[in-house]
């Protein structure tokens, strides 16, 4: 219903205007109705009687033959308000005397005259004619004698007058009663609708911002049921908003734990594909975090890690249990580089019978698994090399025996040429294999106290070291350092640092130049300081920027079989241990330059250095 109010007031209102309305029009008609009823029945009474009293009035004045008085009776009688018209008549139907204008120019009319035939000869009747006209006629009598006709016809107007006068009054209180029922619905629907409306208002308010509390709680304008639902609705909205900060609690906690833990979380749906992860796995798979979605893992993985870590998943799902520490490793470094993880998988219920999502926490294992394999490494190292240090100590008793015995060939056994000569070409290998021994000896055993040591003896102890390779390589060595430069250091690690830059120029270049240089300097961040400047630098290949960049990093390397990427870290380490520092320039190949590394490292000369013992043992044997 187009019509129909939509708001409360307006609904009631009109709702009671038309019902009352209706019942007044019903109340009204059956009023008039009954009215019209009594109106019409007194009509008949009053025709009745006043054409009887009428007849009388003529029957008393023409026995008295007084006709005269008929005509003032008939003209009294038509004065009446009720009357509209009175008349006499003869037995014949004849006026004689009439209420208005002159007998003679009138006659009855035919509904009259019939009446006249059927009228009965004492008593008066009422009768209808011409439409809604009525009339009552009674005889004259004066004895038995039948003398004429007393004849009234009514007034419509005085009848019509009663029924309207009903009929007003009625409509006037119907108004009244409408307007005053009105009035107090458009009070009693003011005290509905306008806390109907608040909380309406409130509704919308919440519906359009569910955070915003601005407008809570609504006022309780009225003290009624409507009353004591706004205030249950302030209720649920204060607690909705109190389940709402402690959800968004939990929600932040959660989210920093996704986002800040160490470990890689990933969820994944019933079909396998990537619902959420968090920044660490993005990070493994090397895809951004929002690429993941709806995605599977054959998408992001190399095959078969993919495969199987996608049958765990599913396994999850139809067993409900969930699976630790499974191992997956890519050693082809097609997603950058070898990695090793280890994954655990668990259902993820949102209901007790449902598993929805299952949960997937991946710990980055690669730098352990490199680590172990360090530690394999430099262990199997360090027992070659006591292993080695154990051979030249047994190598040295014979060995001086021998060195005797050479001794003695030539001093007292009274030898001619050549056989004197093959003796001093004897001991001069004989010495040499001493020079190995002991070099091979110190080299291993590592200074724990730091110690005035010559620098001259130590770089060519590692150059020796690494002789052969150097030939092999082709590479060109040239030596500038006074033999005689001492240093307050621990001998045995800076040996180790100068073994790894060696070994790293060797692994860099095929043929060119390794220049080895120390001399007195002074700090060139600090002047007051002094000590000893090395520099080391070779023709080899140099570092791209990016290489450049992460050198000193724990395990990076780009010898991915032969390397373990700790050289570089561990010699930075000793370095800030002695209180220097490394300056590294590097240069590739390009637009015709020359290429190459310069490692340039300054080591104070510092009496104070404290004492303390090497923390990396292990690393120290490696070289
Ligand atoms: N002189 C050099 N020329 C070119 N690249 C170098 C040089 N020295 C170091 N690098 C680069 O730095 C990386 C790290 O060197 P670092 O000595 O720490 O580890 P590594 O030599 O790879 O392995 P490790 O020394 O543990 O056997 C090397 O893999 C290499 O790429
Ligand atoms: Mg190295």
């Amino acid at each position: 219903m187009r019509w129909w109010p939509r708001t409360i007031r307006w609904q009631m209102l009109t709702g009671l205007v038309l019902l009352e309305a209706l019942s007044i029009c019903l109340f009204a008609t059956l009023l008039v109705r009954q009215q019209a009823h009594e109106v019409h029945q007194h009509l008949l009474q009053r025709l009745a009687h006043q054409s009887t009293s009428m007849a009388l009035q003529a029957s008393e004045a023409l026995q008295q033959n007084r006709n005269g008085w008929v005509g003032l009776s008939v003209q009294m009688m038509g004065e009446a308000p009720s009357v509209s018209f009175a008349k006499v008549t003869d037995p014949a139907g004849n006026i004689l005397f009439v209420s208005e204008g002159e007998p003679e120019a009138m006659s009855l009319d035919p509904t009259e005259r019939a009446q006249i035939a059927s009228l009965p000869i004492h008593d008066p009747i009422v009768f209808s004619f011409a439409g809604n006209r009525w009339e009552g006629v009674a005889p004259i009598l004066t004895g038995n004698d039948l003398r004429g006709y007393a004849w009234i016809e009514s007034d419509p107007a005085w009848d019509y007058a009663q029924l309207n006068s009903v009929l007003r009054s009625t409509v006037v209180f119907g108004v009244i009663w409408i307007a005053a029922s009105a009035l107090l619905v458009l009070l009693m629907a003011g005290s509905i609708s306008r806390p109907l409306a608040i909380l309406h208002r409130g509704t919308r308010a919440l519906m359009n911002s569910p955070e915003g509390s601005g407008n809570f709680p609504l006022p309780v304008v009225v003290h009624n049921e409507v009353g004591e639902l706004i205030e249950a609705f302030n209720q649920m909205v204060a607690s909705i908003a109190e389940q709402r900060a402690g959800l968004n609690d939990t929600l932040s906690l959660l989210d920093s734990m996704l986002a800040n833990a160490p470990i890689g979380l990933a969820f994944f749906d019933r079909r396998c594909r990537l619902v959420r992860v968090n920044q660490v796995f993005a990070d493994m798979t090397g895809v951004s975090v929002s690429r993941h979605l709806g995605r599977t893992l054959p998408e992001l993985l190399p095959q078969p890690t993919a495969q199987l870590l996608e049958d765990t998943v599913l396994r999850v799902f139809s067993t409900e249990q969930a699976s630790r520490n499974l191992e997956l490793s890519d050693q082809s470094g097609k997603t950058g580089r070898p990695w090793t993880w280890l994954a655990s998988t668990y259902p993820v219920r949102t209901n007790p019978h449902e598993v929805r999502w299952v949960g997937l926490i991946v710990l980055d294992a690669s730098d352990r698994k490199r680590s172990e394999e360090a530690l394999r490494r430099t262990e199997k190292l360090a027992a070659t090399g006591r292993l080695a240090a154990s051979i030249a100590h047994e190598i040295n008793n014979p060995l001086e025996a021998i060195t005797n015995l050479l001794f003695m060939l030539r001093n007292y056994c009274d030898l001619k040429d050549p056989a004197l000569n093959y003796v001093a070409m004897a001991e001069h290998e004989a010495l040499r294999i001493t020079e190995i021994t002991q070099q091979t000896l110190r080299f291993y055993r590592q200074s724990t106290l730091p110690t005035r040591a010559n620098m001259g003896e130590l770089l060519d102890s590692v150059l020796s070291l690494y002789s052969v390779r150097l030939n092999n390589a082709g590479i060109q060595v040239e030596r500038r350092y006074d033999p005689a430069l001492d240093l307050f250091c621990f001998s045995g690690e800076l040996r180790q640092v100068f073994a790894n830059l060696v070994g790293n120029a060797i692994d860099a270049a095929a043929g060119g130049r390794l220049l080895v240089r120390a001399h007195r300097s002074r700090n060139w961040k600090n002047p007051s300081e002094s000590g000893i400047r090395f520099t080391v630098a070779d023709t080899g290949t140099g570092m791209e920027p990016e290489v450049r960049e992460r050198v000193f990093e724990a395990f990076f390397t780009t010898k991915e079989v032969t390397g373990t990427g700790l050289g570089l870290w561990v010699s930075h380490e000793i370095v800030v241990k002695h209180r220097g520092f490394v300056h590294l320039s590097s240069r590739i190949a390009k637009f015709g330059r020359a290429q190459g590394t310069i490692f340039q490292i300054f080591i104070p000369d510092d009496q104070t250095l404290a004492a303390t013992p090497s923390k990396h043992p292990h690393v120290a044997a490696a070289v």
